[in-house]
């Protein structure tokens, strides 16, 4: 079991796009459980129908993940669904001892272990619980969406990952516009800043994962023979380049 989450504290930079799409790539071989651990509950109704119980799961130690789990449409997939029910429970996670957060992010995490990957799809916000599962998951990769405000904030969320005991995967760049000379400045930029840890494939801004998104599918499945759906089978092969070599 691999545990990878998608993290930013800035919303919208395409966190959930990503691990959908990537989910998909990465089930052509093997078993993946996709975990909501955002409130907004955008992947797992991208998945399912939502379930409540995850939230409880995080505060209360005998109560299983379980009942939040769904099998999906795809047969290698399934997902632990969040509603917004979760966002109710931050409070009451802060005021378990750290042994107790741990032992509850631990469950959560290890319901995956029957999976080749789990991918976490995370909140825009550095709750407790988020801070505890980035610090008990094997990577953290952060999608981010080029400008000189996301660039300014990079140390902020390398910072917060170097705070948590975090494993750095890296800088994966969204919505990319290879045409403007500015997104390939700050490309460069984010390069010069991260090195290795700006992962190559680029995810292209693209009307494609815009609207398969609002029609429920992936990239691939929308339209398979674009660049934005190329886009996320090369990072998915670079996310297990990445983790077999352990960068
Ligand atoms: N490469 C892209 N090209 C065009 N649109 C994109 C791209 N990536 C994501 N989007 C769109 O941007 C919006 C935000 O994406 P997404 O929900 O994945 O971000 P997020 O980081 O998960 O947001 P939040 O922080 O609210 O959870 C969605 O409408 C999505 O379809
Ligand atoms: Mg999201």
């Amino acid at each position: 079991m691999n545990t990878i989450a998608f993290y930013n504290n800035k919303g919208g930079v395409g966190k959930t796009t990503t691990a959908i799409n990537v989910a998909n790539e990465l089930a052509e071989k093997h078993r993946i459980l996709v975990i909501d651990l955002d409130g907004q509950a955008n992947s797992s109704r991208f998945f399912a129908e939502p379930k409540a119980g995850l939230e409880t799961a995080l505060v209360k130690k005998n109560f299983t993940p379980d009942v939040a789990h769904s099998n999906t449409r795809y047969p290698n997939i399934d997902v632990l669904t969040s509603t917004s029910a979760l966002n109710l429970v931050n409070a009451q996670f802060e005021q378990l001892s750290d042994e107790e957060q741990t032992a509850n992010i631990r469950k959560v995490l290890s319901y995956g272990s029957r999976y080749d990957y789990v991918l976490l799809d995370l909140p825009p916000a550095l709750t407790k619980i988020t801070e505890k599962v980035i610090t008990l998951c094997d990577c953290v990769y952060v999608p981010i969406e080029l400008s000189t405000f996301a660039i300014q904030g990079i140390p902020t969320v390398t910072g917060a990952l170097t705070n948590c005991n975090a494993q750095f995967g890296g800088c994966i760049v969204n919505k990319f516009d290879k045409e403007n000379p500015s997104d390939n400045e700050l490309l460069e930029l984010l390069k010069s800043m991260l090195g290795n840890k700006v992962l190559k494939t680029t995810v292209p801004f693209s009307r494609v994962i815009k609207n398969s998104f609002s029609f429920r599918l992936t990239a691939k499945e929308y339209m398979k023979w674009t660049a934005a759906a190329t886009a996320f089978e090369n990072l998915a092969a670079e996310i297990i380049e990445r983790t077999e070599n352990g960068i």
